[in-house]
């Protein structure tokens, strides 16, 4: 048995949440299935989130470390990965995780963080990225996973989903639509990672040796 993997050899996957989780769920559905990545554990920086509730209907252990308990960002980090390393994971995923985490951090996890972001990086970064997209007038929208770097919301890409903005969307129509993009291409991300298909060459993900820019979004 592998450090990274469960008994089933599975890849130990552990989620970062701080709200609603439904990210959280469509990895756990996920793994309902045959599928070769299991979430151990959750961790949650909010005792209200949401998503603590989903991990306990699946019978996944979770955790909560309040980040008003740590007057400095440093330290809350560091007991942060102090807690993700007790679970021995080979892959944590940030899943509606609402904090901006230390280089430190960051790089402490280099090639084993995950992301969602709710545009197509590099545009929209940051937050309201719905609202952001329909006042630019963009006609195309979407969800990125990407590795987590440094600098906020960068970071090689390793799938997008995208969507049409219609006439007449709102941000939460638009914000729904994005949403099941995301709960595809995030599961997608996880199952290449686990099956060891993705490599970091510098800034760039490549898919079975190939950049993933030439991988159409629904190739399995
Ligand atoms: C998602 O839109 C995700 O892209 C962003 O935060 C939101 C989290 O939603 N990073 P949920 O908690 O997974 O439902």
């Amino acid at each position: 048995m592998g450090r990274d993997t469960d008994s089933a050899e599975r890849l130990r996957v552990v989620a970062l949440i701080s709200g609603r989780g439904s990210n959280l769920q469509a990895l756990i559905d996920a793994c309902r299935g045959d599928y070769p990545a299991s979430v151990i554990a959750v961790v949650s920086n909010r005792a209200d989130a949401a998503g603590l509730e989903r991990a306990r209907k699946a019978g996944i252990r979770s955790a909560v470390l309040d980040n008003r308990n740590y007057p400095r960002r440093a330290q809350f980090d560091n007991a942060l990965a102090e807690l993700i390393d007790s679970y021995r994971p080979g892959l944590v995923v940030l899943t509606g995780f609402m904090r901006i985490l230390t280089e430190t951090f960051v790089n402490h996890y280099d090639g084993r963080l995950m992301n969602i972001h709710p545009s197509l990086l590099p545009a929209f970064p940051g937050l309201d990225t719905h609202r952001q997209a329909l006042n630019s007038g963009a006609t195309e929208h979407g969800a990125t996973v990407h590795f987590v770097k440094p600098s906020l919301d960068a970071g090689p890409i390793i799938i997008q989903g995208r969507v049409q903005v219609e006439p007449g969307d709102d941000e939460s129509s638009l914000a729904n639509r994005v949403l099941q993009e995301e709960h595809r291409i995030y599961p997608q991300a996880v199952r290449w990672f686990a099956e060891k298909r993705l490599t970091l060459n510098g800034n760039h993900v490549c898919l079975d040796d190939k950049p993933v820019n030439e991988v159409t979004p629904r190739d399995g």
